[in-house]
C-alpha cells in the first residue's frame, strides 16, 4: 500500500481535536499513545496499512483547517463533516462514518422537534456543524468552545438543549443523569465524516483513500466503532 508515498515520506502528522468521544479523547492507556478512540484506532490502523509513522497533534477544532492549509499537519482526523464550504479550502477522503445532529436535552424537556427549539435557550459547539445548522434554521444561540461546557449549561439549568453529532451526545447522555437525546431527522439530514488532506497533496490522499477503502470493505471499521461506541 502506497508504496511511493512510503518511500518519499515515512509520516503522516495528523491533526486532531481530542475533545469529542467515542471518537476522539484524552485517555491514559490510548491507541495512539494519549489519545484514544475511534478516529484514533482508525488513524493507528492507517500507519500500519501503509507503513508510514502516524503522528498526532491536538488542535482546537476551528483551527484544523488552517493548520493543514499552512503546513502544520499533513491531515485531520476529527469526526469531521464533509461540508461544501470546508470543500472549498481543502480535500476530503472517502467518508468512513456517517453520522447526523441531535438534540440533547433534560429528561422532562417539551422539545420533540427541531422546532421546538424556536423559543429554547440552545448551546451548540464553536465550529461543529450543529452551530451551522442552528445558524442556518435561524435561531438564536450561544456557542461554546468544548462540547462538555455546554453539557455543564445544560445539566446546570442554563440552557435548554444542546445540538451536537449523534454518537457524542449517546456519550454525554450515558455520563450525565438526566439527560436525554430527541431526534429530528426531518430537520437534520446525515452527515459524512472523512479524513482532510491538502489540496496540494493529492498523493497522500491517494495513500489514505487506499486505506479507508481497504478498512471499509474488511470491516475494520465498523469493528473499531463497535468497540468504542456506548449504547
Ligand atoms: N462533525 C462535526 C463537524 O464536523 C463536529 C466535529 C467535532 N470534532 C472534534 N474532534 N472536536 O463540525
Amino acid at each position: 500500500l502506497g508504496a511511493s508515498a512510503c518511500a518519499e515520506d515515512g509520516m503522516i502528522k495528523f491533526g486532531t481535536n481530542p475533545e469529542f468521544p467515542p471518537f476522539e479523547y484524552i485517555s491514559a492507556n490510548g491507541v495512539l499513545g494519549e489519545y484514544d478512540g475511534i478516529d484514533m484506532a482508525i488513524a493507528a490502523k492507517i500507519g500500519e496499512l501503509t507503513g508510514m509513522d502516524v503522528e498526532m497533534e491536538s488542535l482546537e477544532f476551528d483551527s484544523l483547517l488552517i493548520a493543514l492549509q499552512n503546513g502544520q499537519i499533513d491531515a485531520t482526523i476529527a469526526g469531521m463533516t464533509i461540508t461544501d464550504e470546508r470543500k472549498e479550502a481543502v480535500n476530503f477522503s472517502t467518508p468512513y462514518y456517517t453520522a447526523t445532529q441531535v438534540m440533547i436535552v433534560p429528561e422532562d424537556s417539551d422539545i420533540e422537534k427541531a422546532e421546538d427549539m424556536a423559543d429554547k435557550k440552545i448551546c451548540v459547539i464553536q465550529g461543529y456543524t450543529g452551530e451551522t445548522c442552528v445558524n442556518e434554521m435561524g435561531y438564536k444561540y450561544e456557542a461554546f468552545k468544548k462540547g462538555t461546557e455546554a453539557i455543564m449549561e445544560l445539566v446546570n439549568g442554563k440552557c435548554d438543549v444542546v445540538v451536537i453529532d449523534s454518537a457524542t451526545a449517546q456519550n454525554y447522555v450515558n455520563d450525565n443523569e438526566g439527560l436525554k437525546i430527541v431526534e429530528d431527522p426531518d430537520a437534520f439530514a446525515s452527515e459524512e465524516y472523512a479524513i482532510a488532506v491538502n489540496k496540494d497533496n493529492t498523493e497522500l490522499l491517494d495513500t489514505i483513500n487506499e486505506a479507508i477503502d481497504t478498512m471499509l470493505e474488511d470491516g475494520t471499521i465498523s469493528e473499531i466503532a463497535a468497540q468504542y461506541a456506548e449504547a
